[in-house]
């Protein structure tokens, strides 16, 4: 007969409650040295370059939104480590490996560039390193180079090219010229652009493009009134998008050629465009007069903080740091339940200034996409482009 009295026995119980008290021992200093370290964040943006302002608003977005989290996250203290990417995709690898080898971060947030973004994703994916992107719109990286610790707070290329081609469709313009610096996003975008409007009835006729980030546009401008397309789309955006709305302007083509674009024409670039802005009609995912509590207390909280208005990129990076919230609170700041982390980034619902908003299953932004007017130093809301949109995520296998 079998017989379970050993099992409850009072000897082998105490050897039981002795061995957890032992292992609970050592083990206590370990977690609580977990929970004690704080979390190491790698921030690889641009401080230098046509894409500098950009990448100083994702910071101070990123902080803010840590600041309202009592300055930690999951109650534990942050670190930063911070690379100047210069937005080179020829120094990324280098660039990236100083955070994942060197530093040793937990998590990467960047960066703004898709050239740049494309080298970290690949490194991110090979070492598993948890990397929220911020900006960089690489199709890839949530397309054919997808992979379960890679998340996007922004958009993909070709989510706000194609928002665009609707509206330019809609207006009834039938034959385009886009025009572009020649790299990921660029191409991308215009790519996005085309799909819409051709959908829609129109026809691209002609893409001109220039090397990033070459400001040069003359030539190309003289293009364009030979031609007397029925519109222009553009992506050009930080230094080089002030630059390209000022001469655009003073080439007098704002008379003769409408001139669209995704948002990023002339956003955190209005101060610096001026006249020559006013009136622009662009598509992003993001005004700054969205009327919801939620927005006003974003631009408040970031106009008391900073002395500046929050722009596109100072959203995306306060929603980066967001996410993370997401999955950290899911595992009280416990990295290695990296299953459970990912799980509740993945079904997050972000609370963002732009609108509330949830992943794709690629964990990219299925968002609405907004028509703006520039009046004054403002993207003012007009309508809706397309609700709800969301990026196809070709070419993604997970
Ligand atoms: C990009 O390179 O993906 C990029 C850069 C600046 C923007 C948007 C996208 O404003």
């Amino acid at each position: 007969m079998t017989t379970f009295t050993a099992l409850t026995s009072p000897r082998p119980r105490a050897a039981v409650v002795a061995a957890i008290t032992a292992l609970a021992t050592v083990l206590y200093p370990v977690l609580t040295l977990a929970q004690g370290t704080p979390i190491k964040v790698g921030l690889m943006l641009p401080a230098t370059g046509t894409f500098a302002a950009l990448g100083d608003a994702i910071e101070k977005g990123f902080r803010l939104q840590v600041q309202e989290q009592g300055g930690k996250l999951a109650g534990r203290e942050v670190q930063y480590f911070k690379v100047d990417d210069e937005s080179d995709p020829s120094k990324a690898t280098d660039n990236v490996n100083k955070l994942i080898k060197r530093d040793q971060v937990d998590v990467i947030v960047g960066t703004v560039h898709s050239g740049v973004a494309l080298a970290m994703a690949r490194a991110a994916k090979e070492s598993n390193t948890l990397l929220i992107v911020p900006n960089a719109g690489a199709d890839g990286i949530t397309g054919a180079q997808c992979a379960p610790n890679i998340f996007r707070s922004s958009f993909s290329n070709w989510q706000p090219g194609f928002a665009t081609g609707v509206v330019a469709a809609q207006k009834g313009y039938k034959r385009a010229m886009t025009i572009t610096w020649n790299y990921a996003a660029g191409n991308e975008t215009v790519k996005g652009f085309t799909e819409a409007f051709e959908k829609g009835g129109g026809k691209v006729m002609k893409e001109l493009t220039l090397p990033f980030p070459n400001v040069e546009f003359q030539a190309l401008l003289t293009e364009i009134a030979s031609q007397k397309p029925d519109v222009v789309f553009a992506f050009f955006a930080g230094g080089g998008a002030v630059k390209f709305v000022k001469d655009y302007d003073a080439a007098g083509l704002r008379r003769t050629v409408p001139l669209v674009g995704s948002g990023f024409l002339t956003d955190g670039t209005l101060e610096a465009q001026g006249a020559a802005a006013q009136g622009l009609i662009t598509v992003l995912h993001y005004g700054d007069n969205i009327e919801t509590p939620r927005n006003n207390a974003f631009r408040n909280k970031y106009a008391v903080t900073y002395k500046a208005n929050p722009d596109v990129y100072a959203m995306q990076g306060y929603d980066a740091a967001q996410l993370l919230v997401a999955g950290l609170n899911a595992v009280k700041g416990d990295l290695k339940q990296r299953d459970t982390l990912i799980a509740a980034m993945k079904k997050a619902q972000i609370d963002s200034p732009r609108g509330k908003f949830t992943l794709s299953a690629q964990h990219n932004p299925t968002q609405d996409f907004y028509v703006r007017e520039v009046r004054g130093n403002y993207n003012v809301v007009t309508g809706v482009a397309v609700k709800a949109l969301a990026d196809p995520g070709r070419g993604c296998k997970m």
